[in-house]
């Protein structure tokens, strides 16, 4: 285990802890993002995040480059392409960040529901974690819920894990990449991943992007998919964020998927996302 894994332990540790689920998310505070993080801060909400694999901050009125900065302490920033290229009131100065905008997903994406999903699943190395702002959230509703990825995988039986154990899937985000005239190559992942700092195996897959699985044909690989969504689907596995002003969750992207959930009608819910690059290495101070 790394020195990151056992920084929890420290005495010189601010941060209260509340666990929300004993399966997954913890509430953190005791501190202030605003403020640049200690190392042992750093470290500690690392750890915490290995742990707990979502977690959430409340009362903290941070502005876009406050949450830049909080991310960048953990690794460099990813700038999504469909950010970069697309948004009608592109800003250079926020490239670094995401809006997830309820309108755009309806106008543009014509993104109607919601589906279990892991970010930049395209990519040959998906960003590892993720940082998401509230923005403009309805009075009620637009709860965002998370997955423990590990514990989906552990509950299938052993003829499915048998049967995934070698299984590659492919992730389809090419019409939005043209969109953006980017020119990406379908990438194929392992279905089973072992996350690379706890070792755990995780259901790692991205269902909003018709994920299809390698050499198999289309009937068996749709009935695969369709048992794995239900398995990601149970209560037990999952912790349910209610947003509020000032909130801010921070995934690890690795670790699970997660799901916005769409029952406020046409409010134009908005928040903004960071999303951090796969690393071999915590940057230096
Ligand atoms: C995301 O999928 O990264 C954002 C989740 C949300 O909109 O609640």
């Amino acid at each position: 285990m790394s020195a990151v894994l056992d920084a929890s332990n420290t005495p010189t540790s601010t941060l209260q802890v509340k666990p929300l689920e004993p399966t997954i998310g913890a509430e953190v505070s005791g501190v202030d993002l605003r403020q640049p993080l200690s190392i042992v801060q750093r470290d500690e909400i690392k750890s915490l995040l290995l742990k707990h694999r979502v977690l959430f901050f409340r009362d903290q009125p941070i502005n876009h480059e406050q949450q830049v900065a909080f991310a960048r302490q953990f690794g460099k920033i990813y700038a999504h392409p469909n950010t970069r290229r697309t948004e009608s009131r592109f800003d250079p100065t926020t490239a670094d960040s995401h809006r997830i905008s309820a309108t755009e997903a309806r106008k543009v994406y014509k993104i109607q529901g919601s589906r279990w999903h892991t970010d930049t699943s395209w990519l040959v190395r998906p960003a590892w974690g993720a940082v998401l702002r509230e923005v403009d959230i309805p009075p009620v509703g637009g709860d965002t819920v998370w997955a423990n990825g590990h514990l989906v995988y552990e509950s299938l039986s052993d003829e499915v894990k048998a049967r995934i154990a070698d299984v590659y899937v492919v992730h389809d985000f090419q019409s939005a990449l043209k969109r953006v005239n980017l020119d990406y190559p379908i990438v194929a992942h392992p279905l089973v991943r072992v996350h690379p700092e706890t070792g755990e195996k995780i259901l790692w897959l991205n269902f909003s992007q018709n994920p299809t699985v390698v050499g198999w044909d289309r009937a068996e690989s749709d009935a695969l998919i369709a048992e794995l969504e239900r398995a990601y689907h149970r209560p037990e596995f999952h912790v349910r964020f209610k947003w509020s002003k000032h909130a801010l969750a921070f995934w690890d992207n690795r670790a699970g998927l997660h799901y916005a959930v769409n029952n406020y009608g046409d409010y134009p819910r908005e928040l903004e996302r960071v999303l951090i690059e796969d690393f071999d290495a915590l940057p230096h101070y």
